[in-house]
Order: structure tokens, then sequence, then C-alpha cells
């Protein structure tokens, strides 16, 4: 049963490409299972950055099959570029390396438009999204009007009839509402046909089998979630959040498998915190020193907007609320290095609410709203972490500081990541046992 997930711990930029490309020299298989091109995963390898939306992050190691499963908002223009970038830089050389779900949830212009537009009329009110139209995506599928991969191949008479059924609800309010011009359809049409041609190579039909194959085969599969944790639709901080599941278990339904099959259930969390969009982040720095450091040190931009990631210290309560809502076995401890250099640093051991202490994440939004971090603080440290190899190399403070998370949340540290590159990560236990 050698499956493994990687799942964001926080709000999502926590380092999961980097953490699922590392692991995919030892997988047969990594599978993306949710969310679409709203995730922007960087990778540097040989000194050379990739960012990838929406083929998993294993695609950079040839002998790995990645897949695009039932679950995942499917913009098919984005997915064309992405395709053909990856070819041009020599990767995805061939058919067996890409696989796409005929059931994956098709995405177009018009979910984008419909997306920015609704975020426009919000004004102070919006929530941030990345204006990839992930919302307009699912909700269409939760209507059961969306088109899904597979009609992507039929005649070009039942593809009009079905984009013109599926966009007929949201132009008319793109139009009326919102005084917006879509594109006409014979337009989309048209379009779809010639992308249709990068694509077909790909087609899989059924990935949850190929994964269920895979799994009795004994093969190594890698989950590779998007987003993070407090931005699941259900039980991050809704409203603000995205439209699907994050959570380790949203990998079962958006791949197709049953729960008794990970064995290893990866968190992945910054060694500090950012978010980015709109919506309550209690230990948010802002624009103080701290905050203006974190932010440049770790060079905190959004790879798929590149708007600038709010920045602050590591959140206890909230990392505890997502190991209790995916089950963790062990913790990847993302950007250490980026720590260095300060004089302290802080972290948020639990919340006041009211006259309330309080360890857990509260669950009505109101009450995070109004939560007041209650830190810790660490001596900082100034030694370059990058090329450090193992735990124990770690300078004192640092060490201190890993092991004191490590008890609070009660969790195993697996991995911790010194520097953006494969080489800069001190291994600790390995992803598949
Ligand atoms: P949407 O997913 O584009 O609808 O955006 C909803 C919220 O999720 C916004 O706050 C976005 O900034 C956030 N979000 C979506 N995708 C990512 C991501 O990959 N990393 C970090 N935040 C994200």
């Amino acid at each position: 049963m050698p499956a493994a997930i990687v799942v964001g711990a926080q709000w999502g930029d926590e380092g999961k490409g980097k953490v699922v490309d590392v692991f995919s020299s030892e997988a047969d298989y990594v599978v993306r299972y949710q969310g679409g091109a709203n995730a922007g995963h960087t990778l540097k390898v040989e000194g050379r950055e990739t960012i990838l939306h929406l083929v998993p992050s294993g695609i950079l190691h040839p002998k790995v099959s990645c897949l695009i499963s039932s679950g995942v908002a499917m913009d098919v223009s984005a997915l064309c570029d992405e395709i053909q970038a990856l070819k041009k830089s020599g990767f995805l050389k061939y058919p067996h390396q890409l696989l796409l779900s005929d059931s994956a949830t098709l995405l177009f212009d018009y979910h984008k438009q419909l997306d920015q537009a609704r975020e426009q009329k919000a004004g102070h009110e919006k929530i941030g999204t990345t204006g990839k139209g992930i919302g307009p995506a699912y909700e269409s599928r939760a209507e059961r009007t969306a088109l899904i991969f597979a009609d992507l191949f039929e005649s070009p008479e039942v593809l009009k009839n079905k984009l013109v059924r599926s966009s007929q609800e949201k132009f008319f309010l793109l139009e009326n509402f919102y005084k917006q011009s879509p594109a006409p359809i014979e337009e989309l049409l048209d379009k779809l046909l010639q992308l249709r041609e990068i694509l077909r190579p790909y087609r899989c039909q059924n990935t949850s089998l190929v994964i269920d194959q895979a799994l009795k085969e004994g093969k190594k599969v890698l989950f590779e979630g998007a987003q993070g944790s407090l931005l699941d639709l259900v039980h991050g901080t809704y409203p603000y959040v995205t439209s699907s599941s994050t959570l380790a278990g949203g990998a079962l339904t958006g791949a197709g498998l049953g729960p008794q099959n990970f064995n290893k259930i990866l968190a992945i969390a910054k060694a500090y915190t950012t978010r980015v969009g709109f919506g309550s982040f209690p230990t948010e720095c802002g624009e103080t020193k701290e905050g203006q450091y974190l932010q440049k040190q770790g060079r905190e931009f959004g790879a798929t907007t590149g708007r600038k990631r709010r920045c602050g210290w590591l959140d206890l309560p909230a990392l505890r609320y997502a190991i209790r809502l995916n089950g963790f076995t062990g913790l990847a401890l993302m950007k250490l290095d980026v720590l260095s250099g300060l004089d302290e640093i802080k972290v948020c051991v639990s919340y006041k609410v009211g006259d309330k202490s309080v360890k857990e994440f509260p669950s009505l939004y109101s009450d995070l709203a109004r939560a007041c971090p209650e830190y810790k603080v660490f001596k900082g440290w100034t030694e370059d972490l990058s090329s450090l190899k193992k735990k124990e190399e770690l300078p004192s403070q640092a060490l201190e500081y890993v092991n004191f998370i490590s008890q609070e949340l009660n969790i195993p540290v697996d991995v911790i990541s010194v520097g953006p590159s494969r080489k800069e990560t001190i291994w600790i236990n390995p992803i598949f046992s």
C-alpha cells in the first residue's frame, strides 16, 4: 500500500511543489486531485525555475506518470499552454508521462470572466480569488451542467450543444447582471476543436482505475494537494476559502479511491505563515520590520497572480487544527532558512478570544477575526542553513525552534527545507516506508 499524500497545512504556498518534486524521484505516479490553475508550484532544478499550475510537480522526472484526476477543475487553455511550455523546455517527451481523467471538470474563459466580474463588483467584500474561474467551474459541476474532459472529444455538434446548455445561465449573469460580453460560443468551440488535438494523446479515461491497479501492483503513488487546509471549502476560514476540498480526504473523492490506501499523510508548512487574498490572519506581521523581512527573504510573491503574500509568525493553533482535519503522520517544515538573521522569532501558541485563552482554532470565523495571538519568543540565529544535511547540524536556536514545534504539535518532523533547490533539504524520514 505505498501511497503517500502531501497536503498544505496553512493557507497554501507552503512549498508542496518542491516536496513533491523531490519525492517524485521515488514515485511511479503523481496525482493531482483537486483545485485547478489557481495553484502555482515553483520548482527550482539545476538553477532553472519551472512554474506549474495544473500539471503535477512530478513531471520533471521522466519515469513518473502524472495524473490529473477527476476532482480537478481543468482549464483546457491553461493546460495546453503548460504542456507546450514543458515540451519546449525538454520535459514531457512521452504521452505516458501525463494522464488526464475523462471525468475532470472543464473550465473555460467565461468561468474566469465571471469569477473576476464578481470580485470586481464585491468591492471591499471580495474574497481575493486568483481570478482563475475555480468557483464558477465547480458551481457548474454542482449544477450538473459542467462539461467533462470526455465531452471534448464529441462531435462538433454535440460539443456545441453541451457548451450552450452549460454556459447559458452564466452568460445570462455575465451579460445582464455584470454587463460583460462573453466571447460567442462558436468562438469557444473553434478554439476547443484545436486545443483538443494537443490534449488527445494524454487522454486516459479512467484515472481511478489506473491508480487502483498501480496500488495493487505495489507501485508508489504520490498524491499532490493544492492550496492549503485553511482554504478548504467546508473546514477552512469560510467564506475566505477556495471552492474545493483541499484536505487529505479530498484526495479520496477527487481521485476516486478508498481511505485504506494511505500510509503517509505529510503536512507541508512553512516555518512561518503566509496568506494571499483576504480573510483573517491572526499572526500577520503586516508592514512591520519583521513582516517586511519575511516577505523579502522568503520572496513571498504568488506564483499564479504575482501578488505580494501577507506574512506572519508560525501559528500553532492553526496547525493543530490542520493536523486534526487531515490526520497528518509527519511534518515537512519549509523555508526554515528564511528565518536566519532575525533577532527574535515568535510562535503563536494560543489565542486570546474575548477573555479566554484557547489552544484550538476557533470554529467560528467571527471568533478567529477577533482572536489575538499569544506568543512564545525564541532567540534568532544568524547562520546560513542552506548547506546543512542533518537536523543535528542546525544552530542550537534553530534546533530548539524545530523541536518545540514538533513537541507542541505532537508530530514528527520528516523533512526540513533550507533553500529552494532539491539539494537544500534535510531528510529525516522517508516518504515511502
Ligand atoms: P480561488 O481559489 O481562486 O477561488 O481563490 C480563493 C482563495 O484561495 C483566495 O484567497 C486565493 O488567494 C486563495 N488561493 C487559491 N489558490 C491558492 C494557492 O495556490 N495558494 C495560495 N492561495 C490560494
